[in-house]
């Protein structure tokens, strides 16, 4: 979604801002710009499209100075244009801002503004803010912002500069996340951390309501009424090197081969020497209390809560349900204080998982955040968090935060079984032992390349593919269809093998590809006949199976055969081939493969 970064210092602003941006970029953008003092004035240049149409535009005029800010917008009011990019400015150019979020009742302060003689030259609903301050601006811009805030309603993340005060930022935060990078002699805001890590790890987390003004030699952070607010900067342990590719041509295909390190730190994170999974901040009371658990979360962070219900079922026998977050908030749900709500979320900041988990709050009902971004909205927002050890997850199209979050469903799904005594200890070890090998079986799948790479040109040129499973294959099939609409734009459905004749085997005829799931030796007979009804109808059928499965599917047109794994943990090994063939189909394609269009990474708006 968005970005924001600002900078003040002695540096060249614009330089860093635009190398700020870029490093933002993964969020997805349709245009970028600046807003730079360069000598006594405020410039602002902003463009549509990628940054490197601004950065020709920065070429043309001269914009130096030593403070400014900067933003990538993802359109949501107005379409992407120059006039709707950010920074938005003032009448008179003096006060520019730059804003993530959405205010949701900007059409009630446009009129508001207008009657007061203000004109409006964008669609968006970002332009009535740096009105607002003018407004208030009384020779103070920190009591300007102030006052214009307390105006707004919903998310904002605001970079503020005024040219009658240089060399100062003002930064707000209010349900879109913002922290300020703390230098020697020099500081910076960002939506983001990477977009600081080349300067510096001390990073200031905003709370929600709280306004920081940000010189180069000073933070003075205050919260909603103006009263300051001690806060200290804390140390992140992101390497800079992982924001980058690392030597591979894109950041999905280094994300997908990170997954056994990825799933190791997790795994690690929770269990030592093989011993109980540890959870702190749960008493044994509120574990043996929960009558029922909902998990809510969207996009692929669903597919993963689709396999914690089945393994949170089977292993700890607690009823659970899972919701999309988009439903969950509009639909009434029950919750009581005897229910647990899980919110599984990578970025942690999906405004409607956000939402859900505020929900469940007032309800009454105990919230665990399982989420890969610390510091992020859900972590804060929930009683419990179990942060998944990803590491930065650039490229759109999620595979590592997958298989961490997968991870998380399995140790919580043991800890509730350790903790609930549903199973015998000696069951449960093999579980938890398969489990904690899976960083080395993840390396033998990742094996599987060659096979997928050739399996790839055989497929990437259909405009309609259909994913089978049963049971856990069946979610992860759904992963696997998600991850190849993605980013190759193939046209794809997931159906439950015993759905297909209940309509989707209408749609089979001469060379239809198939992608079948099946990994369970107790039904993959089932799925054999689910496989035969689609050849007999002339599909190209590939089966993902595995070393005791793969001997059942003789008729199909090409196999590929995955390690053997315990069948509640495949949805894991089944993950991986299946990214790598949307990310072969989507490279033979020449597709945009770590930026797709028209997504984002993550989504702030509802
Ligand atoms: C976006 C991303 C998906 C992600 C979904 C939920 O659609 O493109 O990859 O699964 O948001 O994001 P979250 O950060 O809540 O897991």
């Amino acid at each position: 979604m968005c970005g924001i970064v600002g900078y003040t210092g002695n540096k060249n602003a614009t330089e860093i801002l635009m190398k700020g941006l870029k490093s933002l970029e993964y969020r997805g953008y349709d245009s970028a710009g600046v807003a730079v003092f360069t000598g006594s004035k405020i410039k602002t240049v902003k463009e549509k499209g990628r940054l490197k149409n601004l950065k020709a535009m920065l070429l043309e005029t001269s914009v130096e100075g030593n403070t400014g800010i900067g933003h990538t917008r993802w359109a949501t009011h107005g379409v992407p244009s120059d006039i709707n990019s950010h920074p938005h400015t003032s009448e008179d150019g003096k006060i520019a801002v730059v804003h993530n979020g959405i205010i949701e009742n900007y059409e009630e302060l446009r009129v508001m503004l207008k009657s007061k003689g203000y004109t409006f030259k964008s669609e968006t609903d970002t332009e009535v803010i740096p009105h607002l301050i003018d407004m208030y601006y009384d020779g103070d811009v920190f009591c300007a912002v102030k006052k214009a805030v307390s105006h707004l309603d919903g998310s904002y993340a605001l970079g503020v500069i005024c040219e009658n005060e240089p060399d100062k930022l003002i930064a707000v935060r209010n349900r879109s996340p913002l922290i300020i990078g703390a230098g020697e002699g020099e500081n910076f805001i960002a939506s983001d951390i990477p977009a600081v890590l080349p300067y510096t790890r001390n990073v200031f987390f905003l709370d929600d309501g709280e306004i920081a003004v940000i010189t180069k030699g000073s933070v003075n952070i205050y919260d909603s009424d103006g009263q300051a607010v001690e806060k200290l900067p804390e140390t992140v342990n992101l390497s800079e090197t992982a924001a980058q590719k690392g030597g591979y041509e894109h950041f999905m295909l280094k994300e997908i081969h990170e997954q056994p390190k990825a799933v190791a730190d997790t795994l690690r994170s929770r269990i030592s020497n093989g011993k109980n999974v540890k959870f702190d901040g749960f008493d044994a009371e509120t574990v043996t209390g929960f009558e029922k658990i909902c998990i809510v979360a969207c996009g692929t962070a669903y597919h993963a809560g689709l396999v914690g219900k089945m393994v949170i079922e089977k292993l700890a026998k607690v009823p659970t349900d899972v919701e999309l977050a988009s439903e969950f908030r509009y639909n009434e749900p029950l919750l009581d204080n005897n229910m647990l709500v899980i919110a599984i979320s990578q970025s942690g900041e999906t405004a409607d998982t956000l939402a859900g988990v505020r929900l469940a709050k007032e309800k009454g009902a105990y919230v665990l955040a399982i989420t890969n971004v610390a510091g992020s909205s859900i972590s804060r927002e929930a009683d419990n968090v179990f942060y998944t050890y990803a590491g930065p997850e650039i490229s759109v199209a999620s595979t590592k935060a997958y298989t961490t979050q997968l991870v998380a469903m399995y140790l919580f799904a043991l800890f509730l079984a350790e903790s609930r005594k549903t199973l015998k200890p000696t069951e449960l070890d093999i579980v938890k032992n398969e489990l904690l090998n899976m960083p080395e079986t993840l390396e033998s799948v990742l094996e599987l390349e060659g096979e997928i790479k050739r399996l790839s040109k055989e497929i990437y040129k259909e405009t309609d593919m259909y994913f089978l499973g049963r049971g856990l294959d069946y979610k992860a099939a759904m992963e696997g269809s998600l991850k190849l609409k993605e980013i190759s734009y193939i046209h794809s459905e997931t159906y439950a093998g015993g759905e297909l004749k209940h309509g989707p085997i209408a749609l089979i005829e001469e060379g239809t590809v198939v992608i079948a799931i099946s990994t369970n030796k107790e039904i993959c007979a089932k799925m054999d006949s689910n496989i035969k009804e689609v050849t007999a109808r002339g599909a190209y059928t590939v089966v993902f199976a595995n070393e005791s499965t793969a001997t059942q599917h003789k008729e199909c047109s090409d196999i590929i055969t995955m390690p053997e794994v315990n069948p509640l943990l495949t949805p894991i090994t089944s993950a991986v081939p299946l990214q790598l063939l949307a990310y072969y189909v989507a490279y033979n394609k020449g597709e945009a493969i770590d930026k797709p269009r028209n997504l984002a990474k993550s989504v702030t708006v509802e």
